[in-house]
This record gives structure tokens, C-alpha cells and sequence, in this order.
């Protein structure tokens, strides 16, 4: 709380950089953990790009970093080991497939849920790895395992 009683939306905070590791260690592991700001993030390498977003998957909290990454529908996504939910690693979107229930024969589709997973921005300087947190003012469902009360770091995977 502020000295004139008021309380900073947590939303308006500005994030700095903060230093995550060396580029050379993340191209050997093609992923890393950290914690930015107190906030518990993956940062993985593929494809020659940096990708970081909240660790815990949107659905349940599941370990993001601990699931495989697979292309659906031509974009590379974080396939969430708990229940197979696909996340786009460039914008965090969740991914699912769609039938036709008037044609069964058709193909099933991917479609996009809308980003449901935070993205945060990765950039490199003279080899270091460096993580900017997010600060899009919308609600992201990843925020409800990255914030609050339900925020557990580490401890629980
Ligand atoms: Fe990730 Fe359920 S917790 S798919």
C-alpha cells in the first residue's frame, strides 16, 4: 500500500530485464526455468528462436517444461504433459481440434481458443539470455497459476 493509502494494481507494474542464463547453455538444453519477478517462467530454444511463457500450463498448472514440443497445423507448440492441451510457443494460444459434426468425414480442423498462456519477450546481448515479463493488460487464464494464491514455485513438480 502507497503512503496515501492507495494500493498499485499489480498490472501497472513495470517489469526490467532480468538476466536468465547464457545463450550457449540454452542452445546445448533447448530450455531453461527461471523466476523473473517472482514469477516462475520456461524459456525454450527451437528453431533458431527464443521462446518464454508462464511454466504452469493454463488448464490445470501442469509443467510446461517438462512437455514435448510437436508442429499442429504448421506451428510449433508446447504439448502440456498432464493433458495434451497445445499451446503455441510464438503467442500462446491454445490450440484444439474441431469436427464437423454434419460431416464426420471430414477432416478434424485446428482452431485457435485465444491466447491462454502468457508469452514474455526474450532477448540476447553479448550472449546472455534476458527475460521481459509481460505487461499486455489483459486477463490471461496462465495468470491464475502464476499469481495469487494458487502461485506455487517449484515445490510442486
Ligand atoms: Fe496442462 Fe491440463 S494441466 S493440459
Amino acid at each position: 500500500m502507497d503512503p496515501d493509502g492507495s494500493v498499485q494494481d499489480p498490472e501497472d507494474k513495470e517489469y526490467s530485464s532480468v538476466c536468465v542464463g547464457r545463450e550457449d547453455d540454452i542452445k546445448k538444453s533447448e530450455r531453461m526455468t527461471a523466476v523473473v519477478h517472482d514469477r516462475e517462467v520456461v524459456i525454450f530454444y527451437h528453431r533458431g528462436e527464443y521462446h518464454a511463457m508462464d511454466i504452469r500450463c493454463y488448464h490445470s498448472g501442469g509443467p510446461l517444461h517438462l512437455g514435448e514440443i510437436e508442429d499442429f497445423d504448421g506451428r510449433p507448440c508446447i504439448v502440456c504433459p498432464w493433458h495434451k492441451f497445445k499451446i503455441t510457443l510464438a503467442t500462446g494460444e491454445g490450440l484444439y481440434q474441431s469436427k464437423n459434426p454434419k460431416d464426420p468425414s471430414a477432416k478434424p480442423k485446428w482452431c485457435s481458443k485465444g491466447i491462454k498462456q502468457r508469452i514474455h519477450r526474450v532477448t540476447v546481448d553479448n550472449g546472455n539470455i534476458y527475460v521481459t515479463l509481460s505487461k499486455e493488460p489483459f486477463k490471461c487464464d496462465s495468470d491464475f497459476y502464476a499469481t495469487g494464491d494458487f502461485k506455487v514455485i517449484r515445490s510442486s513438480f
